[in-house]
């Protein structure tokens, strides 16, 4: 038996326009059922259930294919069910899943040294590019993008409090970071993600927190002051709504930070990784602004969790045996597939055609303000495979997202697709996005 899927007001015109009625059979509407009776409903989900993926697709209970291009978030950079992630998984899960911290395993260590490296040679960090020494910066490993945060921020405490007492200086404890930022949902990360609808409801919050605007050159010296013991910014806020920090600006942080002693950070959770064509955004850019710490997490296993702080020798020394840990963090199965997923990132081959990809889309999402030009702002948003439509009248993209998703596309405002998506699914995201603006 199959009923008619019960979908709100502008969805429901778009379906009966234009898209076959999807239907929920009775096992699909028990796991709904069971979602909302078990289930903390803390997200409004349409009503399907995934059950599988290949490569940039997924599939719903009832067999509706959908063109996955917001990758789980920035997350399934090689795509849905990549072989290579699955023998890795299976192989490592049946060796060595877990060992707890107190003890070394095989993969930590030689992921923590690909990630270092790979910064050595690309250039990002402070290195400068085909740097090669041994050590020169430390990886701790977390399970998530909040923890990873979480974890540079207390890092950063516990530098300025160092160096608060190497100068003789009563108090270096506040953090500074910027609206529109997004760092997690954990009562730290949370404190520095200044959007009111996620802070609100729990505060009060950290105390000692300063909010600025990106790219506000004039206002930097009276941010951060000699209180502030760490700067967290987004080199690209993606939840923000893909705002790009400008080097400029970049550098004259950086340069703030080094003249009061502030920890910078960067949290390239959602921008890192090679989304953008380099392991890290702000591999690109002068070294005058690279930050102390860099935070990462979605793509590093393709989906398993993990998550990473990576930073500078200089302000690693602070963090001695008990002064920070985790349970699962840096295990072996996390590790393993990280480290499988990391190598075939950094494969020349990957690198080509993201750059390809990435010119393909420019192209092709420069067509849409020309055609929309009461509708989006003139310029598309962000770099290489994480871009952004800005739209005019704020109500329009939330109808936009519903209409292209009952249209078999997900997420075409923010465009974080899988990192090895092909020009025609590139394609298939582009029409069905400016068939909706259309649609609008
Ligand atoms: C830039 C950024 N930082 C932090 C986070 C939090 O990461 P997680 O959801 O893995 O805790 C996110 C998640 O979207 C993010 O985009």
């Amino acid at each position: 038996m199959h009923r008619t899927l019960r979908v709100p007001g502008l969805a429901r015109r778009a379906l009966s326009s234009s898209a076959a009625t999807p239907s929920i059979t009775p096992k699909t509407q028990a796991l709904l059922d069971l979602s909302e009776n078990y289930l903390l409903p803390v997200y409004a989900r349409p009503s399907f259930v995934l059950s599988h993926g290949v490569g940039s697709y997924v599939y719903d209970t009832s067999g509706k294919r959908y063109l996955d291009f917001s990758a789980g978030i920035a997350v399934n950079a090689l795509g849905h069910a990549d072989q290579g992630v699955v023998e890795t998984l299976a192989k490592q899960a049946g060796k060595l899943l877990h060992t707890s911290n107190v003890y070394h395993n095989e993969w930590a260590p030689q992921l923590a040294a690909l990630l270092v490296q790979l910064t050595q040679r690309e250039g990002g960090l402070g290195f400068t590019p085909n740097t090669s020494v041994v050590g020169g910066a430390k990886v701790f490993f977390s399970n998530s993008g909040t923890e990873a945060n979480e974890g540079a921020l207390k890092i950063a405490r516990k530098v300025g409090k160092d160096r608060a007492k190497d100068a003789g200086v009563d108090s270096k404890t506040r953090i500074v970071c910027f609206e529109g930022g997004f760092h997690g949902r954990s009562m730290g990360a949370l404190s520095v993600t200044t959007n009111p609808k996620y802070q609100a409801p729990f505060a009060p919050l950290l105390p000692g927190i300063d909010v600025g605007t990106l790219n506000d050159l004039a206002g930097l010296e009276k941010l951060v002051t000699g209180e502030t013991c760490a700067v967290i910014v987004e080199p690209i806020q993606g939840e923000g709504g893909i705002n790009v920090a400008s080097t400029e600006w970049l550098v004259a942080l950086r340069k703030r930070c080094d003249a009061v002693g502030a920890v910078l950070i960067f949290d390239e959770i959602q921008c890192g990784l090679y989304r953008t064509g380099t392991l890290w955004a702000h591999s690109t850019l002068p070294v005058e602004c690279h930050p102390d710490i860099v935070t990462m997490a979605k793509p590093l296993a393709n989906g398993y969790p993990i998550g990473a702080v990576l930073l500078r020798d200089g302000v690693a020394a602070t963090m001695t045996a008990g002064t920070h840990g985790t349970t699962f963090g840096g295990s072996p199965l996390a590790c393993a597939i990280g480290h499988h997923v990391l190598s075939r990132l950094a494969e020349a081959k990957t690198g080509q055609q993201i750059a390809a990809t990435n010119v393909y889309l420019n192209k092709r999402l420069a067509e849409l303000p020309t055609r929309f030009p009461g509708v989006l702002e003139p310029t598309i948003r962000g770099r290489g495979l994480i871009r952004g439509l800005g739209f005019l009248d704020p109500t329009h993209p939330g109808i936009v997202v519903d209409l292209a998703r009952t249209k078999g596309v997900f997420n075409v405002l923010r465009l974080v697709p899988s990192l090895n998506v092909n020009l025609p699914e590139v394609d298939t995201a582009i029409d069905v996005l400016g068939e909706c603006i259309g649609d609008l």
